[in-house]
């Protein structure tokens, strides 16, 4: 039997092996895709006829454009700054070639970009503001319009450039906007007052949206040249008697529309409102169109992403690329579900569970996700497949706040956060051990980023319930992370709170680092420009005041971004090597050493 931190090893090293594919769409005749098939997430594409594929970015890809059919060009963001998110935008050809800058724009954090063919817009923010800007391939770059609240740009085409965010300074409501290029007016739209309207896209003048100013999430298709409103109609009953609570993506093919409509955390393709076969669980990124073909990118939380040729009402998709896990992986992760529990006000909160451990009761981890507006969902994550492959049965609750259920459940941490989103972590812990998954003496809390900071909460607040915690990337104190912010983290912390700044030291980890009573373990990115390092250095300064054991690991010349499977190692191996330590049979209890 090999020891335990080689067996984490071997198994680390294979889960980052495996490669993720999201597609951005078709261009040049491929299918375009970003993968971390080679270590590093790059942007690739592949002829799906001859079935030949081109890596086409070496460093590290940020974020890309969804790409259209008629340009050859693929435009993309990178990191210039060793993780502190300052990104240049660049293009390549889809077939291959050389990468080369869009504009000689400075670099700055660039949050949502679109490209027409021949123009990228974008939202970027800098120390001091955001703004829309506009560049031409090759050519020159300007500012549109300062921007005083969070939004971001979606779409880009002929005279107006659109997008969607907290445009009406109410935190619990998202507005679109649409940019006249010709003429820089900036119109707001809302159908509805307190309804929440998201990432429209453009064809023709034409607006498709999704807004739940109706109840339930739906597309919407606005003219702004006359103001008309329309529900976008379809020829087919299959989207309608699927009934989506939200959508990942959507958009126009051919004058059609199509939706990748989603519930309970897993989504489903419609073409005219006609259902796409595709596998049960995620469709990543957006749907390839090509020569009569539709191809997608799905995974499941047990199933890592493989690509796949699909089509309306013929059965089974055939895939494209493939991708295995070892067996000895695969087994731990065949056991997961999704269920619901009532929190302590009767809320019922969404969970996934995977019973990577061979004992029920067995060690287990509530893992808690970032975001917060974000989910655990049916879909592949290295994070939760890495603790379920390492033995443990992991509770992952979709703690109010998270997205996936619709509006009101998503905004119900604004103006709360780390209050009753807190206690359904709690709550996650509590129906785990009733459920026979998590044995009560052995239970970590784990998470990265507000996942890291509902852990240190967790630690501080509630020090008995658990055996040892995880925090990656965390907060650990408010006010000293909103100093350090720029201008659009800034802004995300005043939505966040709603501007209840007389919460900031109730809810903030620091205030409670001398009541922390299990082990910690600590790991952030030396560069995070998101949440930042040094509040948690002060953090861990408290914990020494207080004789506390804890285990700090800052990883140098990298972000809050994973963009390397090398840097995922560095996040992965220490939480693997803790949890081990703490959780597996006849570890003793670690008592903290009196101050
Ligand atoms: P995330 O990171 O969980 O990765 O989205 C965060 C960054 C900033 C804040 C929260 C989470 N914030 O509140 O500023």
């Amino acid at each position: 039997m090999e020891g335990g931190v080689s067996r984490l090893v071997r198994l680390v090293e294979e889960l980052v092996s495996i490669p993720t594919y999201a597609l951005l769409g078709s261009a040049g005749g491929r299918i375009v895709y970003l993968s971390t098939k080679e270590g590093v997430v790059s942007l690739w594409s592949l002829d799906p006829a001859s079935g030949e594929t081109a890596r086409l970015t070496e460093a590290p890809v940020s974020g890309a454009a969804p790409t259209r059919p008629e340009s050859p060009h693929v435009v993309f963001t990178r990191d210039v700054s060793r993780g502190r998110e300052l990104h240049r935008i660049l293009y390549v050809d889809a077939a291959g070639g050389e990468e080369k800058p869009v504009s000689d724009a400075p670099p700055m954090r660039v949050f949502a970009l679109a490209f027409d063919g021949e123009r990228v817009a974008f939202t970027g923010a800098t120390a001091e503001e955001m703004a829309i800007y506009m560049a031409r391939l090759g050519g020159g770059w300007e500012k549109l319009y300062s921007l005083d609240t969070m939004a971001f740009v979606t779409d880009v085409e002929g005279d107006y450039i659109v997008g969607y965010g907290n445009l009406r300074h109410d935190p619990r409501t998202n507005e679109i906007f649409v940019y006249r290029i010709s003429t820089g007016e900036m119109e707001v739209y809302t159908p509805r007052d307190g309804s929440n309207n998201k990432a429209p896209r453009l064809s023709g003048g034409r607006v498709l949206f999704e807004s739940n100013f109706e109840g339930r999430s739906r597309l919407y298709v606005y003219d702004p040249d006359s103001g008309v409103l329309e529900r976008a109609g379809f020829s087919h009953g299959d989207y309608d008697a699927y009934d989506p609570v939200e959508h990942d993506a959507y958009g126009w093919h051919e004058g059609i529309v199509w939706a990748v409509a989603k519930k309970e955390g897993r989504s489903r393709l419609f073409l005219d409102g006609r259902e796409v076969p595709t596998p049960r669980g995620t469709i990543h990124g957006v749907p390839a169109f090509l020569h009569g073909r539709i191809y997608v990118a799905v995974s499941n939380i047990s199933e890592p992403p493989r690509i796949y040729e699909a089509s309306p009402g013929s059965g089974e998709p055939r895939v494209v690329v493939d991708n295995r896990l070892p067996e000895w992986i695969a087994e731990r992760l065949q056991r997961a579900w999704f269920a619901r529990y009532r929190s302590f006000d009767g809320l019922w909160i969404p969970v996934y569970v995977v019973e990577g451990s061979s004992e029920r009761p067995g060690p287990g981890v509530v893992y808690v996700h970032g975001g917060p507006w974000s989910e655990v969902r049916d879909m592949w994550s290295v994070m939760l497949a890495s603790i379920a492959a390492a033995g443990f049965n992991v509770v992952a609750p979709n703690f109010r706040g998270s997205t996936g259920y619709g509006d009101e459940f998503r905004t119900m941490d604004i103006g709360d956060p780390g209050g009753r989103d807190l206690g359904d972590v709690v709550e996650a812990r509590r129906w785990g051990i009733e459920q026979g998954i998590l044995d009560p003496s052995r239970v970590a809390v784990m998470g990265y980023s507000y996942g890291g900071y509902m852990t240190l909460l967790a630690m501080g607040r509630h020090p008995n319930l658990w055996r040892c915690g995880v925090a990656g990337a965390s907060v650990a104190d408010w006010e000293e992370m909103y100093g350090m912010s720029d201008a659009i983290f800034k802004k995300f912390i005043e939505v966040l709170f709603a501007g209840r700044r007389e919460l900031w030291r109730e809810r903030s980890p620091s205030t409670y680092a001398d009541k922390v009573s299990a082990p910690l373990c600590l790991i952030h990115p030396q560069n995070d420009t998101r949440t930042p390092l040094k509040p948690v250095l002060r953090y861990m300064e408290k914990l020494l005041d207080h004789g506390k054991v804890f285990e700090a690991h800052i990883v140098p010349d990298m972000g809050h971004v994973l963009t390397t499977m090398e840097e995922a190692v560095k996040i992965l191996l220490p939480a693997l090597i803790f949890l081990d330590k703490h959780l597996r049979a006849g570890a003793e209890p670690s008592t903290p050493p009196a101050p």
